[in-house]
């Protein structure tokens, strides 16, 4: 198969390329798309010919359901039922935009799309593209990340192009997606409630629409005998080819931590990377540093993270140290995805110490 890639450029001719592109995806057809979470592999959520298509695409197992993407507010009570009034609510706040909800699925919707569980995903995504594409394919766009399984997921055209060239029939390029993690996700068929994955839109940010809000409790763990809610949270994800482990800790232990072992992986021919804040970054000795910039500024961590990933693969980076960020807001979601992405690898050099000491 040749995958066109067609560049949205803001020009008059946009309308007529997404017009195009909605009908390939109405044909039965896949188009990767732009997102301001991360590109989305898009095909008919109503057809599930197509959710086939997406799990062949990206070669990834059946039993892990897709997010449905849609354009209106009021096209959820097409694919959805038993919505709760505090549903409403919350999409006023929060949609469009990077947040996801999970209700139990209408008929319409067919078993393929939803992995077989009798509940469905929907987002409506705030990104000008991604609505008109959704609008001219009909309505219902069943959208994983546009990434083989198991990858980062793409913030750019040319890292779907990576995965996916040969695969799918359109990739729509619409430059870097804004915010660079996925959606958060709420199950909102739980008795409270509950965060499935962590995004941009943060607990306390759902708190203030709907008082409690719980979480899925296996989130930022590795080893748990529960497995998580969101079947897709169970696979090894995110991850680079190289070695990831995250160094959590004091600053100038960690720094020192770090440049000893990377002292060590140099003498063992192999290759170093590290990500890195704008404090530390200039200090360490390895071959490819990151330099994420300010740890407050998380929007921008989070930007960056899963193009830092590739990059490493890019650079074919052997082993990786990244720092590790605090767990609280929209820092939660980049350590859930650093964590997945280092199979739940962590030292902590406070502890480390105390060991030395002890032995
Ligand atoms: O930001 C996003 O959400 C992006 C863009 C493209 O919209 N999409 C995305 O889709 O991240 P995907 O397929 O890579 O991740 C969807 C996650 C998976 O972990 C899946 O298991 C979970 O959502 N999920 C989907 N439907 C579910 C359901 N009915 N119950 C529980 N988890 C569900
Ligand atoms: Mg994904």
């Amino acid at each position: 198969m040749d995958t066109k890639i067609v560049t949205i450029d803001g020009t008059l001719a946009d309308e007529e390329k997404i017009k195009n592109a909605g009908a390939v995806i109405k044909a039965g057809g896949l188009v990767a798309f732009p997102t301001e979470t991360v590109y989305g592999l898009g095909g008919d959520a109503l057809n599930p010919d197509s959710a086939e298509k997406i799990y062949a695409a990206k070669g990834r197992p059946s039993d892990n359901p897709l997010i449905v993407h849609i354009c209106k507010i009021e096209d959820l009570t097409t694919i959805a039922k038993e919505i709760p009034q505090t549903a409403y609510a919350l999409a006023e706040r929060f949609w469009p935009g990077p947040f996801t909800m999970i209700f139990h699925k209408a008929d319409c919707v067919p078993a393929s799309t939803t992995g077989g569980l009798d509940t469905v995903a929907v987002r409506m995504p705030a990104h000008e593209t991604a609505i008109k594409l959704i609008a001219s394919a009909g309505g219902f766009v069943a959208a994983p990340s546009a990434n083989l399984s198991g990858r980062p997921s793409p913030t750019i055209a040319r890292y779907v192009m990576e995965d996916m060239q040969g695969r799918i029939d359109m990739i729509l390029d619409g430059g870097e997606s804004d915010i660079g993690l996925e959606s958060t996700i709420l199950d909102m068929t739980a008795k409270v409630p509950m965060i499935l994955r962590p995004g941009y839109v943060t607990k306390q940010m759902l708190a203030e629409v709907l008082g409690e809000v719980a979480a899925d409790q296996t989130l930022m763990q590795g080893d748990t005998k529960e497995p998580p809610k969101a079947p897709g949270m169970k696979y090894r994800h995110y991850a680079p080819k190289g070695k990831l482990i995250i160094i959590e800790g004091n600053e100038e232990k960690v720094l020192a931590y770090i440049n000893r072992q990377i002292t060590k992986d140099r003498a063992a021919g192999l290759k170093s990377g590290v990500i890195a804040t704008a404090a530390t970054a200039e200090s360490y000795l390895a071959d490819s540093i990151k330099n994420v910039g300010s740890r407050e500024n998380e929007s921008a961590v989070a930007k960056q993270l899963f193009r830092i990933l590739r990059e490493f693969d890019d650079e074919k980076v052997s082993v990786i140290y990244a720092e590790a960020f605090a767990r609280r807001g929209m820092g939660q979601a980049i350590m859930n995805r650093l964590l997945k992405a280092a199979g739940h690898h962590v030292i902590s050099v406070d502890q480390e110490e105390k060991n030395d000491s002890i032995g």
